[in-house]
């Protein structure tokens, strides 16, 4: 992965075309603009298959190593069969996912499903579909797991998530391994879940301890420290329990580059970091090389991700900012509202080299929270202009609503001067499609 001295990631294969207009797996963005409509999301086969391929190399060294891509960050059919296709498995988070994956053709031995609250139904799902591990939350999960395995007469393979204490600088809402967090075991609670697993609940079988710390992280010594912590515990509870756990799985989190202030390690750089932590660990508190799981999401898909606007109204305000409106905003990106992420974006038919204007791009829903970029620098703008967003593969349509019954935009997969979509563009007729009317309000 690029951790470009640029401002911003892009995917690997956006350039200008000889029309002077940006270009992304050799797709202009102006022509998929007029075939698929937009908004529209694109992602870079090349983006993600190069990704993919840096994680595997830079994790080389430590064979014994499983890469598990997040599907929370982005999770469609397609996108999960081109990840299955590069041989990576997948976390997943409730059915929904795991039967994306399932249907996309995936080997569930290579899916993981985590959660803090999985329902009856989502774990029953995932024993009959055959999903590899099951990261296991809390009490409560662990006795509602072992009586469903117990009465479908099966032993259900799980980790405990555990949470380590390790606070990440990130924003808080996407914090997860800090001590008082809502996700997995206390580090003195797990004695008592080793216990019951080991004499009660005889239909699970532990293997190993999970942990997350937070997501768009970017300090390395976060995960030495978490490493360090699972290690230390596998040798704790072998000398307590003599139980023998060989796996470890360190969750996902490493950030991206949206801005010039963000500043990622390299996968090569992790990847280093990460295995000589763990060579040392292994040394240190004297255990067999344990099988070790990541779980990157946004890492893998954000930078292969774009999002394309029309450009409609604009406004400049007496002594105020210049507003440009977009024809999307909240519903399919609302990260800048929530998290007040930031994102770079260049117009697809213009030249940087014009004569360019401060403006904020405002979204088209009714909320004023609804900026996507506030105060951005580009080519003087007019509508019909098209408006691409870059870094926007993670968390954008799986975060996306129909917040003001507006359809939520298609996806297209480019590469090679080929797009094809890979989700619909949702109709007037989707945006009622669940609605029922009670007989009795019927129009008469
Ligand atoms: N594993 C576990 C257990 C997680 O909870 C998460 C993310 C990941 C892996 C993947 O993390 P990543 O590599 O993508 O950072 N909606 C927020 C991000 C929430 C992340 C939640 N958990 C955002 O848009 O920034």
């Amino acid at each position: 992965m690029t951790t470009s001295t640029n401002q911003f990631q892009k995917p690997i294969t956006a350039n200008i075309n000889t029309k002077g207009n940006i270009e992304i797996g050799s797709c202009d963005l102006v022509d998929l603009a007029d075939e698929f409509g937009t908004p529209l999301y694109i992602i870079d086969e090349k983006t993600v298959r190069s990704i993919c391929n840096d994680y595997k190399k830079a994790f080389e060294k430590y064979p014994k190593t499983n890469i598990m891509y997040a599907s929370k960050a982005l999770c469609t059919s397609a996108i999960s069969a081109l990840l299955n296709d590069e041989g990576i498995g997948f976390d997943t988070v409730s059915s929904g996912e795991i039967y994306t994956v399932y249907k996309a053709g995936v080997n569930m031995q290579k899916v993981l499903f985590n959660g803090n609250n999985k329902s009856f139904d989502e774990l029953n799902l995932a024993i009959d579909l055959g999903v590899g591990r099951i990261s296991v939350d809390n009490f409560y999960e662990l006795a509602l797991l072992n009586t469903i395995a117990q009465s479908k007469n099966k032993t259900v393979d799980i980790l405990l998530r555990i949470t380590p204490g390790i606070e990440c600088h990130t924003h808080e809402y996407i914090q997860t391994g800090h001590l008082d967090s809502k996700f997995g075991f206390d580090l003195s609670q797990i004695d008592e879940a080793v216990e019951l697993i080991l004499n009660e609940y005889t239909n699970l079988k532990l293997h190993g301890l999970h942990a997350h710390i937070g997501s768009q992280i970017f300090e390395t010594s976060i995960y030495a420290d978490e490493i360090d912590i699972l290690c230390k515990e596998i040798a704790r509870l072998d000398e307590k329990f003599n139980l023998k756990l060989d796996e470890i799985n360190i969750g996902g989190g490493l950030g991206v580059k949206y801005t010039d202030q963000d500043v990622p390690p390299s996968t090569y750089e992790i990847g280093e970091l990460i295995i000589n932590k763990l060579n040392n660990s292994i040394k240190k508190y004297n255990i067999d090389e344990p099988t070790l799981f990541l779980e990157p999401g946004r890492s893998i898909i954000s930078m292969a991700g774009a999002t394309i606007y029309t450009i409609g109204s604009s406004k400049q305000v007496p002594k105020g900012r210049k507003y440009v409106s977009i024809d999307g905003g909240m519903a399919d990106n609302p990260r800048p509202s929530l998290y007040q992420a930031q994102y770079y974006a260049q117009i697809a038919n213009k030249k940087e080299t014009q004569e360019t204007e401060k403006v904020t791009i405002g979204g088209r829903y009714c909320e004023s929270g609804d900026i996507l970029i506030n105060e951005i620098e580009l080519p003087i703008l007019n509508e019909g202009d098209i408006l691409c967003v870059y870094n926007t593969g993670a968390y954008n349509y799986s975060m996306s609503s129909n917040y003001n019954r507006v359809s939520k935009p298609a996806m297209v997969l480019v590469n090679d001067g080929r797009a094809e979509i890979i989700v619909k563009r949702e109709t007037l007729d989707d945006i009622v499609r669940n609605d029922i009317i009670p007989d009795r309000l019927a129009a008469k």
